[in-house]
């Protein structure tokens, strides 16, 4: 029939009609194409500013956290010229960096770190030399006890200095962060450089420091627009403080590194840079070799930065939750007594410590010191939950929302050590516990700090209990936390006071 009717047809109107068939297709196939390249929806951005007055920099992830209630899990916001996908939500969040950790695994390098690592290190690199130094870092730190048993030693060494050191306060109130600071740096160091240091040693001193002071700055409001404009770096005072602390950083652990090499014996390696060094002796004819100057000092400028200021200030979390809600503490110590006693408290200790673990995980969980990890970048062109991302997108997995996330959380704005036990009381692990966040750039030093804030919190609370000064109340202490690059307690003078 349809060829009786098409013999009556002229050539020409068949070949419109081709034409036209074709172009329809063509049509439906661009509009799939376009719906398929959907962007993530957002607040309507202004020209230049973006969505700058959308939200509050001083608290940008609560500010981002709200938002995702409105827009739902994946959105887009504009920071300045630049757009910046926020993944929000346990489920969301662990579906990009870890079922598509590829796509999502590239580090976004920020002009403001870009200015203090060229590329070269771990935190802030990509790539084949990010790999190797991740590579090698990991299995040199293991090498030397990482999570291991020697470490656990180096730690509990630590201990007694800092319990020490609390000692000499005999109870009266004090800013404890510089100690904790040292306590955490000096188990580092050993690792790093073969030698811990004195609490007074000026070069620890102002090697800590120097460092608070950066990981604060980098997340102030100023540092935020010199990322969005960097021209104005110059003018900004900030800025201006971050590039010096960088130039005297790196003529300190200079120095350090280039007592190690004068001393160097490629047999008996004392501690990671002795085996750097010693790699790169090796590999002296390769040119392509990732093992150079600048990824040695860079890389153990990252690890004192990324390792020190986040374990501290977690231990820190730790003691203030135990001043603010006694009871638990109490609880805390009760059980440490009856498993521990009066001997020095060791990892293997930890299975049967549930409610002490428990403790620990709320700490971190709702102290959340990360609250946006640190910015990702999409490797490739990426579909995701039906939004179209381009390559080289600035990725914000947003570590609050799920630490706090409603639908994984029983109480999620309230310290409850019973998120991490069962109905006998029994240590239990949750999916949503991520304050190391998770995937291709997960924490490289998770397992050394998990063991760090367990040995020195409970060792701490073994000797001491922690109370808030004379006159002031627990309920008066304050949790609002000082906003930086992480999340940090307020300095309020606590109290350690000598349990008998
Ligand atoms: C409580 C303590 C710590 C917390 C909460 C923490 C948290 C984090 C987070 C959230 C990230 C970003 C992950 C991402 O980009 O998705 C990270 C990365 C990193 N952390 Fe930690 N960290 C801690 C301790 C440490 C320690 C002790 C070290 C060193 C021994 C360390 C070394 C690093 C390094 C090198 C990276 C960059 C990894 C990469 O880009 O490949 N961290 N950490």
């Amino acid at each position: 029939m349809i060829q009786y009717i098409f013999r009556f047809i002229p050539a020409s109107v068949s070949l419109v009609w081709v034409i036209v068939s074709v172009s329809v297709l063509l049509f439906l196939y661009f509009q799939l194409c376009v719906l398929n390249r959907r962007e993530p929806p957002g607040p309507r951005p202004l020209p230049l500013l973006g969505n700058l007055f959308q939200v509050d920099l001083k608290r940008l992830d609560q500010s981002l956290f709200d938002l995702s209630k409105k827009y739902g899990p994946v959105f887009l916001v504009n920071f300045g010229p630049k757009k910046v996908v926020v993944l929000a939500g346990y489920r969301t969040v662990k579906q990009a960096l870890v079922n598509q950790a590829n796509e999502f695994g590239n580090r976004e390098v920020t002009p403001i770190f870009y200015d203090f690592n060229k590329e070269h290190g771990i935190l802030f690199a990509n790539g084949d030399s990010w790999k190797e130094m991740r590579r090698f870092t990991l299995s040199t730190l293991k090498d030397f006890g990482m999570g291991k048993r020697i470490s656990e030693q180096k730690i509990i060494e630590e201990c007694c200095w800092l319990i020490e050191e609390f000692d000499k306060l005999q109870g009266k109130p004090f800013d404890n962060t510089h100690t904790i600071s040292y306590a955490v740096s000096n188990v580092l160091s050993g690792l790093m450089f073969g030698k811990r240091f004195e609490y007074q040693d000026p070069l620890l001193q102002a090697i800590v420091n120097r460092d608070n002071e950066t990981i604060y700055l980098t997340g102030t409001a100023s540092i935020l627009i010199y990322n969005m404009f960097p021209w104005l770096g110059p003018w900004l005072k900030n800025w201006k403080a971050l590039m010096k602390n960088m130039e005297t950083g790196k003529t300190d652990l200079n120095k350090i590194i280039a007592e190690l090499k004068d001393t160097l014996d490629p047999d008996t390696c004392r501690c990671f840079v002795d085996v750097f060094l010693t790699q790169k002796q090796n590999l002296k004819e390769n040119d392509d070799t990732h093992y150079h100057d600048d990824n040695l000092l860079y890389t153990v400028m990252n690890l004192f930065a990324a390792g020190t200021d986040t374990t501290a200030t977690t231990i820190k979390w730790c003691l203030l939750f135990m001043a603010k809600y006694p009871h638990i503490q109490e609880r805390v110590q009760e059980e440490l007594n009856q498993v521990v006693g009066s001997r020095q408290v060791c990892v293997q200790d930890r299975k049967n410590l549930p409610f002490t673990d428990a403790v620990i995980h709320e700490s971190q969980r709702l102290a959340n010191i990360a609250p946006m990890a640190i910015p990702h970048t999409t490797s490739k062109d990426v579909t995701f939950q039906g939004y179209f991302i381009k390559k080289g997108t600035t990725v914000l997995p947003l570590l609050t929302s799920v630490l706090y996330d409603e639908s994984e959380w029983e109480t999620p704005l309230t310290f409850n050590p019973s998120h991490f036990l069962d109905k006998e009381g029994k240590f239990i692990k949750r999916d949503a516990f991520m304050p190391f966040s998770a995937g291709r750039r997960v924490c490289l030093g998770e397992s050394l700090a998990r063991m760090d804030i367990f040995l020195f919190f409970t060792s701490l609370l073994q000797h001491f209990s922690f109370t808030p000064p004379a006159g002031i109340s627990e309920d008066e202490l304050d949790l609002t936390p000082v906003v930086g690059f992480t999340l940090s307690p307020q300095p309020q003078g606590l109290c350690a006071v000598r349990r008998q």
